[in-house]
């Protein structure tokens, strides 16, 4: 006869509360910004027009791609230390910082400014959580640095596009 048994085994959290709750404080919002421009970013890719589209177009791509990616990685600190993420479309939609993108087809030159502006707006959430998490949690404080980075760069390939 099969044993029907079942074991549930809870493990407690190693980390303290308090920890948990500041770097989710800080890193929650990074997650929302780029969350935002994941979709942003893929808007801006759909709809970019101009003499170096094919450039612009695909490196629409790779800032995407490294907003999903650093989204995922400060979402899973935050739940790494025991804590839920709430990245709903709709709280995504209320809370983030980063702008409207102007609707339908747009210049390169637009485009290229309103992306700009999306990463600005995020790297203030982001330095925010560089700053605070410095006496909560180093290893967090180390997620946005990571993310505060990566934003720096993507905005260089994409301003060099339009900067003289
Ligand atoms: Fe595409």
């Amino acid at each position: 006869m099969a044993d029907t048994t079942t074991t549930t085994t809870t493990i407690q959290s190693s980390v303290d509360p308090d920890v948990a709750s500041g770097v989710a404080q800080f890193l929650a919002p990074v997650v929302i910004d780029l969350t935002a421009l994941v979709v942003n970013g893929k808007q801006a890719h759909w709809h970019v027009r101009g003499s170096s589209f094919i450039g612009v177009h695909e490196l629409l791509d790779d800032v995407v791609a490294h907003a999903q990616e650093w989204a995922d990685l400060a979402a899973e600190r935050i739940v790494a230390l025991g804590l839920p993420v709430d990245a709903r479309l709709s709280t995504v939609a209320a809370k983030t910082t980063t702008p409207e993108l102007t609707a339908g087809f747009s210049q390169i030159g637009n485009t290229i400014a309103e992306v700009v502006a999306q990463i600005d707006a995020i790297l203030v959430s982001v330095n925010t959580a560089v700053a605070e998490l410095d006496e909560i949690d180093p290893s967090s404080q180390d997620v946005a640095i990571e993310i505060a980075r990566g934003l720096d760069k993507d905005r260089w390939f994409l301003s060099a596009h339009v900067s003289a």
